[in-house]
């Protein structure tokens, strides 16, 4: 089978992208209007990009009518943010965080979840999640425009908060305590509870 991008529509192409590129892990970012209403939605188009600057990115597509998602919209007005680990025990809060609201309307009420003070960006970090990194952003870049146009955001990591309770014994990361979760479909996830290991040549 061959897939011509230009000869497919759009809902299609996204869900075959969606389900191939796969796993992929899940930024759950929270973000602030100038006013200082709050925002949280997760983005599977999530990636780290180097530690020098340290540096992460995720893409917000726009919306089916072209428009700009409110954590775009946001991070213009105040160009920093949170991204937040998502773990096994916080899927349903994470999906409910990605209900379409009313701009200004937050998303941490919703999934019910807490927003804690950051320390040096504005938008709070999720309480309840493992791991989040403040970032102030670094660069926003549009890939295309129109209905799920991307805005590739690049930020820089400032600060990461680490929960003592998913490190183990030597102060390392212990992936089964992380317990994160990735997306391989549009609504199908994975657990990372079957792991294997691979030394490198
Ligand atoms: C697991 C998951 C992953 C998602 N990944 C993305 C993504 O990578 N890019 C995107 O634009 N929307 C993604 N979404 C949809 C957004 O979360 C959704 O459009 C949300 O309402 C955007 O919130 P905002 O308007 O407050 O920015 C994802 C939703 C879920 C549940």
């Amino acid at each position: 089978m061959r897939i011509d991008p230009a000869e497919i529509g759009l809902p299609d192409l996204y869900q075959w992208m969606v389900s191939t590129i796969t796993p992929r892990p899940i930024g759950w970012v929270s973000s602030i209007s100038a006013t200082g209403l709050t925002n949280l939605a997760p983005f599977s188009f999530f990636q780290g990009v180097t530690p020098n600057p340290p540096t992460l990115l995720f893409s917000v597509a726009n919306n089916r009518h072209g428009e700009k998602k409110d954590t775009i919209r946001n991070i213009e007005a105040v160009p920093e943010f949170v991204v937040n680990v998502v773990s096994y025990d916080l899927r349903e809060a994470m999906n409910r965080s990605s209900a379409l609201l009313p701009y200004g309307e937050s998303e941490f009420g919703v999934a019910g979840v807490t927003p804690i003070a950051s320390e040096k960006v504005r938008p709070p970090r999720v309480a309840e999640s493992p791991v989040s990194f403040e970032c102030k952003l670094h660069q926003i870049v549009r890939v295309g425009d129109g209905p799920l146009a991307g805005n590739v955001v690049f930020g820089t990591i400032l600060l990461i908060h680490v929960n003592e309770r998913v490190l183990d014994s030597a102060g390392k990361v212990d992936p089964a305590k992380l317990d994160t979760i990735g997306r391989i479909g549009a609504s199908s996830y994975v657990r990372t509870t079957d792991r294997f290991e691979l030394d490198r040549p």
